[in-house]
């Protein structure tokens, strides 16, 4: 039997499905889209890292090739196992107790607005319990501008519409979004939590880690690290 599904995530469509609802060959396809840059910019040269959630290695396979360490993991074994390059961990996030630190956790695709707070401080309790004490934690958190309305948007060979938008209690948002690549179509339910600048601030604080800045005008890219290194 495979891992059950997440709260409020699901997804549909051709070949395997990750747990969160993502498709793997969906992503098999995807490229980084400057992400990577951003992440270089903000670490020093041949950094350790350890990539939690990192999916098929849009983004490791990259980092790599800028010559950092990797360790990547993720919950999926269909999503892990298109990844060669580095050296890769199957494990649930929330579950990993390493016996090492890393220059910078890696923590994108915005995880951390899982709409669970039980669950969203498992992720950053992670993240904390592997950051050297002079190291970078990295987050990416949901726009809330991206789920306002429904929305159609195209680049390329990819068209994403998002529809069945909801704006819930609890500062809570729901959405599908279809993917169409080519021939294929998938389509992903997503739930996010989203989190005021004093939510993300005490749940950092809660896990033992403070915010830094921002690394992007849209305040998505959240630099944050140890609070012992933060004196
Ligand atoms: C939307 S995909 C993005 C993958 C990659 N970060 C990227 O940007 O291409 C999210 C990934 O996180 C993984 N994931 C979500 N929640 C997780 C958890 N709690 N523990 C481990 N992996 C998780 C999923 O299996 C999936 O591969």
């Amino acid at each position: 039997m495979g891992i059950p599904n997440r709260v409020g995530q699901g997804g549909t469509g051709p070949g395997a499905i990750s747990p969160d609802g993502s498709p793997i060959e969906l992503y098999e396809r995807a490229e980084a889209r400057g992400e990577d840059q951003l992440i270089n910019a903000v670490i020093p040269p041949r950094s350790s890292i350890l990539e939690l959630g990192c999916g098929t290695g849009r983004i490791t396979r990259p980092l790599v090739a800028l010559g950092h360490r990797v360790l990547a993991v993720d919950e999926s074994p269909d999503m892990i196992s298109r990844i060669t390059e580095t050296e890769t961990l199957c494990s649930t996030i929330e579950d990993l107790r390493l016996d090492r630190r890393f220059d910078l956790v890696l923590m994108i695709s915005y995880l951390i607005n899982v709409p669970d707070n039980e669950a969203r401080r498992g992720l950053l309790d992670t993240c904390a319990r592997h950051v050297n004490p002079d190291g970078t934690v990295l987050l990416q958190q949901h726009d809330r501008r991206s789920f306002a309305q429904n929305a159609v948007l195209e680049r390329e060979n990819h068209r994403l519409v998002i529809s069945d938008v909801q704006q819930l209690s609890g500062d809570r948002q729901s959405a599908t979004m279809t993917h169409t690549v080519g021939e294929d179509t998938w389509s992903q339910y997503i739930l996010v939590q989203n989190l005021t600048e004093q939510q993300l601030t005490a749940e950092l604080r809660a896990a033992g880690l403070e915010l830094v800045d921002y690394l992007t005008p849209d305040q998505t890219w959240i630099r944050a690290r140890p609070r012992a290194a933060a004196t």
